[in-house]
């Protein structure tokens, strides 16, 4: 019987890409149709809040639209299956994890079903066409903003991930680019925490070199071969 492993899986853009939900960085990506300071800064909203919310509107229709595929239901296996331990640490801001069956799931940069008060910080579930002027159901101020983690701030939940980083035995980064920190430094710190990294990406990511072991694919084939291989 295999030994129980705490396994802490990063999955970025890529996982999502055979889904239907656009990439940001390829050449038809997210960041190619829209410049970044206006549409994913507080600053661009604070600037043109109806633009961002047409903006985030659209990714969120895109996301209920879209259907998990094979590797978020893989990983769902893995999770369910057990001996080992897994969290998934997510930087996209759909469900398709969740909704694949995953539970164990941080949101480091938020999520398109959560609405957030930029005046009192209240949180309530998205409603699937968002208003900027919509009031807070808390205080009522009309401070209604996605809540995403944008440029220039803190990802969510730092502390848990940086404790299971330190006590992770395996490291597995899907479909990430390896561009955006702190997510880009997580297989470091892993490994230098003494867990084994393992890199599952369409191509070689910036960060390729830094792994113990990388392949190159599609998601949807690459995800559920090394799920079989570790259930066995
Ligand atoms: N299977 C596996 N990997 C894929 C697939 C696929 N079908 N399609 C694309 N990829 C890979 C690309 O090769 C690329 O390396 O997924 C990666 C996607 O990279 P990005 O578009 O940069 O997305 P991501 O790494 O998630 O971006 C990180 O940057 O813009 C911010 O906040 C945003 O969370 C996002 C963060």
């Amino acid at each position: 019987m295999t030994r129980p492993l705490n396994i802490v899986v990063l999955t970025g853009a890529g996982i999502s890409a055979e889904s239907g939900i656009a990439t940001f960085r390829a050449a038809d990506g997210l960041w190619e149709a829209h410049r970044i300071e206006e549409v994913a800064t507080p600053e661009g909203f604070a600037r043109d809040p109806v633009l961002v919310h047409r903006f985030y509107n659209a990714r969120r229709a895109a996301a209920m639209a879209a259907q998990p595929n094979a590797a978020h239901v893989a990983l769902a296996r893995l999770e369910a299956g057990g001996p080992h331990r897994l969290l998934i640490v997510t930087q996209n801001v759909d469900d398709l994890h969740e909704r694949a069956g995953s539970r164990n799931v941080i949101h480091m940069h938020g999520a398109l079903n959560g609405a957030l008060c930029h005046a009192c910080g209240e949180r309530w579930p998205a409603p699937p066409v968002m208003r900027h002027d919509a009031p807070c159901p808390a205080c009522g101020r009309p401070a209604t903003r996605p809540d995403i983690v944008w440029f220039g701030e803190i990802p969510y939940r730092m502390d848990e991930i940086w404790d299971a980083l330190a006590e992770a035995d395996l490291f597995v980064s899907i479909g990430t680019s390896g561009q955006v920190y702190p997510a880009a430094a997580f297989a470091q710190t892993a490994a230098r925490a003494g867990a084994r990294t393992l890199e599952l990406n369409l191509d070689p990511s910036a960060l390729s070199h830094e792994f113990d072991e990388a392949r190159h694919g599609p998601a949807t084939q690459l995800v559920p071969d090394w799920v079989a291989g570790l259930m066995g």
